[in-house]
């Protein structure tokens, strides 16, 4: 048994740095095997989060948006169309010629952008998977609660066997080293960690089980020869500079990309305070549960009215500048060479790393 940590429990130590220029300062990341992305962000494949808007805005800004798989294959397969055919049409057009730039100098074995969307693991995802890299995806995500299974083993496997060898597969979730090695076992190309720590997860109080952010993450990149994802529980720009820092790749982002203009769902207007809403649901809520008309009711999540914030863009350039001063403090150019130490901090020290005074 072990003390498991989260990001309230660490704090970053700053090092000795030499970075004068935070615009210099450099955010490329794997997202899995082969392919990358400009900074290391890829907004959740949920139903109120990412669908071909947020995941056209997300690539324009430089990171990726997992098309969720709550819908029929043919309307995900028409979204991963219009998305391909929004950044490819005629090769690289307007703001993604960034990215065949930058690709350029890039590590990644593959120079493209990254076309992401979801699977689960039923008979009928395997139709689903074909159809959607015919359609344009080259990374498919397998979207399970508890990836440590061997329906998930098998489903990575089948996509191996089955599908064009450009295709990475991410798979999650899972926390632990052991699952880290099955998922490697049958050929994943890219780990999503975190189970029980999103913002709407009720999986943790339901059942007892999960692992805190931190250790979770540490403990599969420590063993891990692909790119992780830090997925669940993400609130501040801070949080993410701790989750790169402890080993992840990329974070995945539901609530604070939520209520913005790109999720999927009407603007909600009160007509009293002429507040703006948006809503924001877990995956495994009787909300989305009964949405979808799924005949599995095991809720495991919540639903949530978020005020409205906008364009994404204003809240990614806020956590990428919060993460290029991260890099900064730590003396880092680049996040290969972003491997900070932390202290475990006591409530005093939490207390202490919030603003204070106007309480
Ligand atoms: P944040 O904290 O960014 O978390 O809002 C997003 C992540 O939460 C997970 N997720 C769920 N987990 N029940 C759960 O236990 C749910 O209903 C649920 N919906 C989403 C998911 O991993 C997502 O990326």
């Amino acid at each position: 048994m072990k003390t498991a940590l989260t990001y309230d429990d660490i704090q970053l130590i700053p090092r000795a740095s030499k970075i004068e220029h935070r615009p210099h300062i450099n955010l490329k990341t794997l997202v899995s095997r082969r392919y990358g992305s400009l900074i290391p962000i890829v907004a959740s494949p949920m139903d109120t989060i990412c669908e071909k808007e947020m995941a056209i805005k997300m690539a324009s800004c430089g990171g990726v948006g997992c098309i969720h798989r709550f819908m029929s294959i043919e309307e995900q397969s028409k979204q991963v169309i219009d998305l391909s055919y929004t950044i490819y049409g005629d090769g690289f057009t307007g703001f993604f010629e960034d990215w065949g730039i930058m690709l350029d100098d890039w590590h990644s074995e593959i120079k493209s952008v990254p076309i992401m969307a979801a699977i689960g693991v039923k008979n009928e995802d395997r139709k689903r998977a074909k159809k959607l890299v015919k359609s344009g995806a080259n990374i498919l995500l397998i979207d399970v609660a508890h990836g440590h299974h061997t329906i998930v083993f098998d489903m990575i496997k089948w996509c191996k066997k089955n599908l064009p060898e450009h295709v990475d597969i991410i798979a999650g979730n899972i926390v632990t080293k052991e699952a880290a090695e099955y998922l490697q076992y049958a050929g994943v190309d890219g780990l999503r960690v975190g189970v029980g720590g999103g913002s709407l997860c009720t999986t943790r109080v339901q059942t007892g089980f999960g692992v805190p952010n931190v250790t979770a993450i540490e403990d599969v990149a420590r063993i891990s020869n692909v790119p992780v994802i830090a997925d669940g529980g993400i609130r501040t720009s801070g949080d993410v500079s701790k989750a790169l820092g402890v080993g992840a790749s990329c974070v995945m982002l539901g609530s604070l990309l939520a209520g913005t203009e790109e999720t999927p769902g009407k603007i909600i207007e009160d007509r009293t305070t002429g507040g703006l809403y948006k809503r924001y649901r877990g995956s495994a809520s009787l909300e989305t549960k009964v949405a979808h008309n799924q005949e599995e009711r095991n809720v495991e999540g919540e639903s949530a009215i978020i005020s409205y914030k906008g364009g994404v863009k204003f809240i990614i350039n806020g956590i990428v500048g919060g993460l290029k001063s991260a890099l900064s403090y730590n003396g880092s150019e680049n996040l290969n060479d972003f491997n900070p130490k932390y202290n475990i901090v006591t409530n005093s020290g939490l207390q202490e790393s919030n603003p204070h005074l106007l309480k």
